[in-house]
């Protein structure tokens, strides 16, 4: 029901086996007023997807993956987007226009690709889940200020509660004192959200574990000092 309203998506799932493993194929297809999408993805990895702002298909495995190609798979694209609009205004009319209920992202999540080391190539990946309707925005800052270089997102990922999941990346080399964050823009966010994120958290070395265990350790041991002197006043006096 929900899904019918702003955005319809034709899951078409396919499972096959091979080599006793069972894979997941999905095909999807969406669109809005605003947005479309069509996405071929494997295991919950995109493969192919239309970039309807650029007019093209957009092979998104990575470079190991042997070269795949999607012949006249755009031109199909753009067609099943008409579809795609014409069922949406049908449904709409057939639901006779019911307000669409929004959810926010019920998780955001920062977090890099790969273990930190300083000065190497990595990868912050910014992770949001458990909106709807499709897209949210992420915007990324190092140390306050706005980056997007090296800055990607991956097209909406439907869940199956009906609510979408985003990926967002970010390239960067950890610097000891670095800071980032990404802010989450949702049409059902008062105001964006954002998380942090900084080099020293990884770096054990660095963290803030010793002089916590110092302090507390300060602590317990002066309200025993005091505790005991205590005593021993009271004591002294009863004798
Ligand atoms: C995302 O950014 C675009 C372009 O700046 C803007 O038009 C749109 O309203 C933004 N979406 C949200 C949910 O904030």
């Amino acid at each position: 029901m929900k899904m019918m309203m702003k955005l319809l998506l034709f899951l078409c799932g396919v499972l096959w086996v091979s080599a006793d493993v069972l894979h997941e194929s999905l095909w999807i297809i969406g669109c809005s007023d605003s947005d479309g999408e069509d996405t071929y993805t494997l295991d919950g990895e995109e493969l192919w997807y239309a970039d309807f702002k650029k007019g093209k298909g957009v092979i998104s495995v990575p470079p190991f993956v042997d070269h795949i190609t999607c012949a006249g798979c755009y031109e199909q694209a753009v067609g099943y987007q008409q579809i795609c609009r014409s069922n949406l205004k049908n449904s709409r009319i057939g639901m006779k226009d019911i307000p669409d209920e929004n959810d926010a992202p019920s998780g955001l999540v920062i977090y890099p690709r790969d273990d930190v080391e300083l000065g190497e190539k990595n990868i912050l990946i910014c992770h949001v889940s458990g909106f709807y309707p499709a897209p949210v925005n992420v915007s990324w800052t190092r140390n306050g200020q706005k980056v997007t270089e090296g800055t990607s997102i991956n097209v909406p990922f439907p869940s199956k509660d009906n609510t979408f999941t985003q990926i967002s990346r970010l390239q960067f080399v950890p610097q000891i004192g670095d800071i980032y964050s990404c802010t989450v823009e949702h049409l059902a966010l008062e105001e964006p959200q954002t998380r942090t994120w900084d080099v020293e958290m990884d770096n054990p070395q660095s963290g803030p574990g010793p002089a916590i265990f110092c302090g507390v350790g300060l602590t317990v041991g002066l309200l025993g000092v005091a505790v005991g002197t205590f005593f021993l006043i009271k004591g002294n006096e009863c004798s």
